[in-house]
Formats: structure tokens, sequence, C-alpha cells
């Protein structure tokens, strides 16, 4: 009983580092969508340097930092859970229930791990450890802001960065169509009636998540 109930307890604060995931998501993407519309990039380099160094945001960044550790931790100690409790080559008769993404989740959330570390070799780390971004100039004047656009630009000029990114997008999108109704369900929040409907919002969701974020890097490889 205890096992069941520390299980659920995991599977509920996973939902909920999932769901708080999934806004961090939206508010990124939004950001990332700046450069599509300033090619100076000045206004995605006021919000990067503002995101960068207001302190809130400083403190909200260790807290998602938590949540990412807290989802990934979670999920690789259920599926561990699950294996030890189903004997290995005891194959489960998917239920119609099943899509064919809700069995692969710790894949697709392994992949996005390390896509995750690797964005974060190329971001992160360049501005906050090693301090390496270029400062951005605006019409021949400094400006004192870090120049992240061109980080961005520069790094989707490459080939083999784009086709990495765009498939580490499409995993991601994967993940996030079972994920979301999959949240709801954890919490409690099933329902004959709405069910369909929050399937149908996860499938809305994770299509627009996913081809959003591939979009930035399609329109700076063929424009820049
Ligand atoms: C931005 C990235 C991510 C978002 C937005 C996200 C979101 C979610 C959400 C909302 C769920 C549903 C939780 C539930 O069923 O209660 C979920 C499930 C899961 N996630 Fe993630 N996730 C992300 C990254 C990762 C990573 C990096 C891993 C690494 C291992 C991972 C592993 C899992 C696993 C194994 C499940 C299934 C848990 C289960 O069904 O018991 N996720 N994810």
């Amino acid at each position: 009983m205890s096992v069941m109930y520390s299980s659920i307890t995991k599977k509920i604060w996973m939902s909920l580092m999932g769901l708080f995931l999934m806004i961090f998501l939206v508010v990124h993407l939004g950001i990332n969508l700046l450069l599509l519309f300033d090619p100076t990039r000045e206004l995605f380099n006021v919000v990067a340097h503002f995101m960068g160094t207001n302190p809130i945001i400083q403190i909200f960044q260790w807290v998602l930092f938590a949540g990412f550790a807290i989802h990934i931790v979670l999920g690789i100690t259920l599926q561990i859970q699950n294996w030890i409790a189903r004997p290995k080559g005891y194959k489960v008769k998917a239920s119609s229930e099943d899509t064919f993404f809700s069995r692969y989740m710790i894949h697709t959330g392994i992949i996005i791990m390390i896509f995750l570390i690797i964005h974060f070799a190329n971001f992160f780390f360049k501005a906050k450890i090693f301090h390496s971004i270029p400062e951005f100039i605006l019409n021949g004047v400094p400006t004192g802001m870090e120049d992240m656009g061109i980080l961005v630009v520069q790094l989707f000029q490459l080939p083999e960065y784009v086709i990495g990114y765009i498939v580490a997008l499409l995993i991601l999108g994967f993940h996030l169509d079972h994920a979301f109704q999959s949240a709801f369900q954890s919490l409690g929040l099933s329902h004959k009636k709405y069910t369909p409907f929050i399937k149908g919002l996860g499938h809305i969701y994770s299509i627009v998540i996913t081809l959003g974020y591939i979009i930035i890097p399609l329109f700076i490889y063929f424009t820049k």
C-alpha cells in the first residue's frame, strides 16, 4: 500500500512539474519568436537581457531547474519501478486507451534530456559561466547587453544543428501529446465527458509548440 501511495504521490508531483514545464515552454517560445519579427535582434536581446538579469526571474530560474530535476528524477524512478514490477519479457497487451506515444515516454524523455544538456551548453553556459557572448551593437552603438540573438542565428546556420533541433522538437512534441492528458489523469481530473476535450487540447498544444519552435531554425536557415 505504501509503495502504491508513494507511486501516486510521485505521479502527482511529476504531473504538476510537467504542467509547469509546459507553461514555461509557451513563454520561452513567445520570446524566441521575437527573432522572426525583428531583424535587428533588438527586441529579442532586450527581452533576453531582462530575463537574464531581473532578480525575480533569476529566482524563478532556480524554480524552473528544480521543476526539471523533479520531473526527470521521478520519471526515471517511476519507470524503473514499472520495469521491476513487470517481469522482463512479459508483454502487456496494450489497452485501447494506450496510445503509441504513451509507451515511449521514458525514451522520448531521455532524448529530451540529452537535448536539454546540449541546449544548456550552447546557450546558458556560454552566457552565465563562460561569459563568451559578444556585446550587442545596435546601429554602431554598444548597448551593454549581450547579443544572445546572434548566437541563435549562428547556430541555426549549421545544417546539422537545424536537423538535430527539429528532430529533438518532434520528439518533444510526441512526449507532450501524451503528457498533456496524462497529467490531468494523474491529478484525478478525468471524466467521460471532458477527457476527449482535454485530449484534443493536448493535440493542439503539442502541435502549436512543436511547429512554433521548428519554424525558427527553418526561417533563420533559409533567410539569413
Ligand atoms: C520540457 C520538457 C518536458 C515537459 C514539458 C514534460 C511534461 C510531461 C508531462 C505533463 C507528463 C505527464 C505526467 C503524468 O502522467 O502525470 C510527462 C510524463 C513523463 N515525462 Fe516528461 N516532460 C518533459 C521532459 C521530460 C524529461 C527530460 C524526461 C526524462 C526522463 C521526462 C520523462 C517523463 C516520463 C517517464 C513520463 C511518464 C510518467 C508516467 O507515465 O508515469 N520528461 N512529461
